[in-house]
Formats: structure tokens, C-alpha cells, sequence
């Protein structure tokens, strides 16, 4: 348990008769990272002599953690227990089995139970809907998903989630489950390391107290209902006075249907060479030849840095393809961090990319990957020498540029900064005229140069770079706000498309730039539109300041003001009375248990 789960806390649980869990995560944190754990499980070894266990939550959280770091340590330490929890726990499970380690995998859905089965767990936490921390998508309450874990597991589980008294054990005991996995019961114990005040609130809560956070960004957190948590759950909200995002991976919009339904796009294209929407599509891809032989989302891959592709929350990539129209996604390793709006680039069968928040991190990232597409491989580029989100990366003459973007403090950034991906180095050029957050950049191999195009509040700014010179010039403006919009080449004319235009613009207009003779022209009302629904993910940038760890822990460790974070709780924070010891509460909920089996059970017969 994120900020619970320490040494003393687990130690107590263990000495109570429980497994206390220390959290790898909670611990293992710079500067000493996993070496703090380490000291942790020495620390419980000294504060108890019964067994423990330690947690390894695979949710996307900020930096990456150092997993194979993290299981080193508890190779090394000698752990005998170990709780995954979260997203492609395989790998973890497999090193710690090897190791002889008896392995718990917390999950929300017997199928994901089933998988971990076959993956070689031991023993299976299932977690229900009413728990606190993540309940999943699937909203299946733990009366049932215990009942179909009992027809369907073969190894052991115990339920978790939603459990503060003996009755309850009981009752899980009858489900077929071999005991309780209990987290929020245990912040109001003596032993919990959490101040007196969010105790105090914890006895006073009704089962109504908690909510759903992350909800759209499909990472659902059970936390208690406050006012920040109220405040994140409507920032993620669609608003509909917000600018609308027209292209968008998770809308399914069909590129080549979309340019098919814009007549006035048409002739621009004819006049540009092209003869049809599908032969734009086969333009880009004889820009950039794939190998026919490759998958689906690789012959994809020709217009993704034209279009848009980008690692979401979910941790994935999207791929348009070019046969169907449809999108695809290009999963991420395990271990690959979830950076939002980060910049993503295609270039000679590779997809880039760079920089991006991460949620929970404060600042931006300088992290920069590379996806071969031929062989399905991710690899890491050296590190950007700055970090930002909201860039704009373009391959173009064996180099990967990245143009502008937000800082760590979300200022536009005016620097520009190149990978040679032949000698594996990163150098600064000239800087941009401006600062441009939220950028789009694309190549013109023909004129060597790359054109960038970012927004300030009015008009929307472009910016020729010289390959040779490494230099910019500013071109004329467009005449109005198209936030990190697509952006195509084709034969000198750049045609801009979708992004985030201001709610009273038309969203289904596309403004094309004649780079020979520097005009704007405008093609209006051409595009099908297709309006976001509610809910569908907001900007994490929006919320981070509300979730950071930081405030997290200060509600729990320092002020005990329990509206000023986003601290996760089940709904059994609604059963509790009382702040008793660990001892004490595990006694009391063994004797009522106990005497449900003996006495009330029997009686039924
Ligand atoms: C404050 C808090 C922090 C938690 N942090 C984590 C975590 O870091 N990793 C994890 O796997 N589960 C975490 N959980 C979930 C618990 O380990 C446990 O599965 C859950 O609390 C059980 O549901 P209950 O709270 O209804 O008893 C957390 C729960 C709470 C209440």
C-alpha cells in the first residue's frame, strides 16, 4: 500500500498473526532507490521473526521503476513472499518463481487470475470492486467475483477488497476463499503510519465516502471523496466549451474517408500530383517503403508521424492503417513508461519517441525510444539534453529533430535539439524565433529543411528549419489557433488538419499553406466531424498537480488534512469503528469468524 505499506506497518500485521506486505515502490525511491528497499526488509526482519511479503505494483506510475533491480533485492534479501500486482506481471512472476518465491498476483477479473495461473503464481488476491487502490474496469463486486473464482481457479485465492470484519472472513471462507488480503481497514489501526486526523476521518466515513478517480484514463482509483478528488474527476471530464480534438486514436476516425469527403481538399491534392485519396496514402508510403511482408501496423506506419501516434495512458501506441482505415495499437514493452504527450516520429521503418510527462512525475522526461517495425523491437535512444512534452519529433537526412514543446515548469520552449542517428548523438541547433508548446513538425526532403508549426494564443505559427544551416526562418503565420494539428507534405504545399481549434472555429476545416507562393487558404466544412464524447480522456497534465505522490504522502505523514490529496480508501472505510492495534483487530475478527463457522453456520443445517 502506496505510503502504508513500510516496515513497522507489515511487521505489525506479521507479529498480529497476518503477511504484512512491505511496498517496493513506496521505498524503493531515489536517491537510494532499490537499495532503500533493502534496508526496509532488513528492518522488518529485525521488528519481526514471522513471515512477510513484499509488493511489486506494475501500474504505470512516473519514472519507471527499476523492477529487475527491485526482484534482485528480494532475490538477494531472501524474500519468500512476493504480491504482483497490475499490467504484464509475466516476466516478475517468472523471475521471482525461479528464485522459489511463492508468488500472490492481485488481480480484478478471474481472467486475468486464469492468465497468472498459467503464468505459474501460486496464489491469487482477487480483488473486487468495492477495494480501495485500483477496482479495475469491469465494475464486478467481490459476491460474485469470488463465487466465479471458486468454479473456475485452481489454485488458491483469497478475497480482497471491501473486508474490515470477522463476519466477512467468514463469508469469504465460505466462498471457497483461503483467507482476506485487508488494506484499508488497516490505516485506522495504532501501528499504521498515518497521522491521527486521517484516522480520525477514516472511523467517521460512511460506506458513500469514496470515489472513482482515473476513470477515462482507464487506471480507475477507489479514493476518498474529497474535494480534490472531486476536482480531478471534473477536470478529466469532457467540457464542451473546450476546443475539440478531431483526430484522435481512440475515435476510430477514418483518415482516407475523411480526405474522400472533403471535395475541396481534392483539388489541392490533384494540383499537388495526386490523383486520389488513396494515392495520398500510397504517396506516403513510397515516401518511407515498408516490406509488404511486415504486419498490419508497420504497413500502417508510413503516415503515423504524418497523422498522429502517440503513447497514451494506457501504454500504447497507435497505428492508423492504410488498407482499412482503422487504427491499431503497437503495445509498449513491460517497463516502458506511460509518457503522455510525448512526441512520436516515423522514419525509415523505426517509430521515435521523445520526452512526455509521466503521470505522477512533476517535471518532463528526456527519455527518448526507438519501435523497429521490422523486427518489433524496442531499443533507447541516449538521453534528450532537455526535457519536455508537447514537442514535435521529424526523421528527416538520418536525423531525428525535436522542435519546441513545454518545460518543466510548461512554458514553451523555443529549443531545438537533434539526434544523429548514425553516430548516436544528440546537439542543439539555433533556437526558434518563439517559444512553441504543443508543436507538429514535418519534413520537406525536397527543400532539406523541416517546418514546424506551434500556437500561441491568436494565430498559429510556422517556422522553416535549413538541415544544412540549422537555421530558421519564420514563414507567415496561419490565421488562427490549430493546436498540435496533423500535418502532411505534399509537393510544397503543407496541409494541416484535425487538432484543437477554438470551440466557435469549424473543427472540419483544413488549411493548406503553398510554400511557393506563402500563401494560407482555407478548405471549410469538408471534413466529417465526429465530437468527443463525455468522458473520454482529458489531459493527466490537467489533473497532475491535484494526484502528485507528494501531497499524497504529506495528507498521510505530516498535516493530516484529508481534502488536500487524491489518497486511495475501499468502502469498507464505511465498517470502521475504531482505531484498535493490528493484534487487536485480527483477534476480534478470528473469534467473530470463528463463531459464525461454529455457531451460526452450524445452527443452519
Ligand atoms: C492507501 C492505499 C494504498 C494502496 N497502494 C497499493 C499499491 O501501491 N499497490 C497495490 O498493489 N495495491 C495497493 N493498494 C490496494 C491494497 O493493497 C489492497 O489490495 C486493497 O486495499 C484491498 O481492498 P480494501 O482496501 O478494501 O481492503 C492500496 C490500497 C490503499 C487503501
Amino acid at each position: 500500500m502506496h505510503f502504508v505499506g513500510y516496515a513497522d506497518m507489515a511487521a505489525a500485521v506479521s507479529n498480529a498473526g497476518g503477511l504484512g506486505i512491505i511496498t517496493a515502490l513506496t521505498v524503493a525511491q531515489p536517491p537510494k532507490g532499490k537499495e532503500a528497499l533493502r534496508d526496509e526488509i532488513r528492518k522488518c526482519r529485525q521488528l519481526t521473526d514471522k513471515p512477510f511479503g513484499v509488493n511489486i505494483t506494475l501500474l504505470p506510475v512516473g519514472v519507471p521503476p527499476d523492477f529487475d533491480g527491485i526482484v534482485q533485492v528480494l532475490i538477494e534479501e531472501k524474500v519468500k513472499v512476493v504480491e504482483t500486482a497490475g499490467r504484464n506481471p509475466e516476466k516478475v512472476i517468472k523471475q521471482c518463481k525461479d528464485a522459489g518465491m511463492f508468488v500472490i498476483h492481485k488481480c480484478v477479473a478471474v481472467r486475468h487470475a486464469l492468465t497468472a495461473q498459467k503464468m505459474g503464481a501460486d496464489m491469487i488476491s482477487m480483488d473486487g470492486f468495492d477495494c480501495g487502490g485500483h477496482p479495475g474496469e469491469e465494475d464486478v463486486g467481490n459476491w460474485v467475483l469470488l463465487a466465479q473464482a471458486s468454479q473456475e481457479l485452481s489454485i488458491p485465492f483469497v478475497a480482497s477488497g471491501g473486508t474490515a470484519t470477522g463476519v466477512q472472513l467468514a463469508a469469504a471462507l465460505a466462498m471457497g476463499a483461503e483467507g482476506i488480503n485487508m488494506g484499508t481497514r488497516f490505516m485506522a489501526t495504532k501501528e499504521a503510519p498515518i497521522v491521527q486526523p486521517i484516522k480520525d476521518v477514516m472511523v467517521k466515513a460512511k460506506v458513500t465516502d469514496t470515489t472513482h478517480v482515473f476513470r477515462s484514463l482507464k487506471n480507475t482509483e477507489r479514493v476518498y471523496k474529497n474535494k480534490t478528488a472531486a476536482e480531478a474527476v471534473s477536470l478529466l471530464m469532457d467540457d464542451p466549451s473546450k476546443p475539440k480534438v478531431l483526430i484522435h486514436p481512440n475515435d476510430e476516425l477514418q483518415f482516407i474517408p475523411m480526405l474522400t469527403a472533403c471535395p475541396e481538399l481534392l483539388p489541392l491534392l490533384h494540383a499537388a500530383g495526386v490523383a486520389s485519396a488513396a494515392a495520398l496514402a500510397a504517396t506516403c508510403s513510397s515516401a518511407a517503403p515498408v516490406h509488404a511482408a511486415l504486419p498490419k501496423v508497420a504497413r500502417a506506419a508510413p503516415i503515423t508521424g504524418v497523422l498522429l501516434a502517440r503513447a497514451d495512458y494506457a501504454q500504447l501506441l497507435h497505428c492508423p492503417d492504410l488498407s482499412d482505415g482503422t487504427w491499431h495499437e503497437v503495445p509498449l514493452p513491460q517497463g516502458m513508461p506511460t509518457y503522455l504527450s510525448c512526441a512520436a516520429a516515423f522514419y525509415r521503418d523505426h517509430i521515435y519517441t521523445v520526452g512526455g510527462g509521466a503521470p505522477y512525475l512533476d517535471g518532463k522526461v528526456v527519455r527518448a525510444t526507438c519501435y523497429n517495425l521490422r523486427d518489433g523491437t524496442w531499443s533507447e535512444l541516449s538521453p534528450m539534453p532537455t526535457a519536455r512534452s508537447h514537442c514535435a519529433a521529424v526523421g528527416c537526412c538520418g536525423r531525428l529533430v525535436v522542435i519546441g514543446g513545454k518545460a518543466d515548469d510548461d512554458q514553451p520552449l523555443d529549443t531545438v535539439e537533434v539526434f544523429d542517428l548514425a553516430q548516436g548523438e544528440w546537439e542543439c541547433w539555433s533556437c526558434l524565433p518563439m517559444g512553441l508548446s504543443c508543436c507538429s513538425a514535418v519534413s520537406v526532403h525536397r527543400l532539406h529543411s523541416v517546418v514546424a508549426l506551434g500556437c500561441d494564443d491568436q494565430r498559429t505559427h510556422l517556422f522553416c528549419g535549413d538541415l544544412a544551416a540549422k537555421e530558421w526562418r519564420s514563414l507567415p503565420a496561419m490565421p488562427r489557433e490549430r493546436w498540435q494539428p496533423a500535418l502532411l507534405e505534399l509537393a510544397e504545399y503543407l496541409i494541416t488538419i484535425g487538432g484543437m481549434v477554438h470551440p466557435d472555429e469549424d473543427i472540419g476545416a483544413v488549411d493548406v499553406f503553398d510554400m511557393r507562393t506563402g500563401q494560407w487558404t482555407s478548405a471549410n466544412h469538408g471534413l466529417h466531424v465526429q465530437k468527443l464524447e463525455s468522458e473520454k480522456p482529458g489531459d493527466f497534465f490537467a489533473i497532475a498537480h491535484l494526484v502528485k505522490g507528494e501531497n499524497y504522502r504529506k495528507s498521510f505523514q505530516e498535516t493530516g488534512d484529508s481534502e488536500s490529496s487524491v489518497w486511495s480508501c475501499g468502502q469498507s472505510i464505511g465498517l470502521i469503528k475504531d482505531i484498535p492495534t493490528c493484534q487487536e483487530l485480527l483477534d476480534r475478527m478470528v473469534v467473530e469468524a470463528e463463531d459464525i463457522i461454529r455457531n451460526r453456520l452450524q445452527s443452519k443445517l
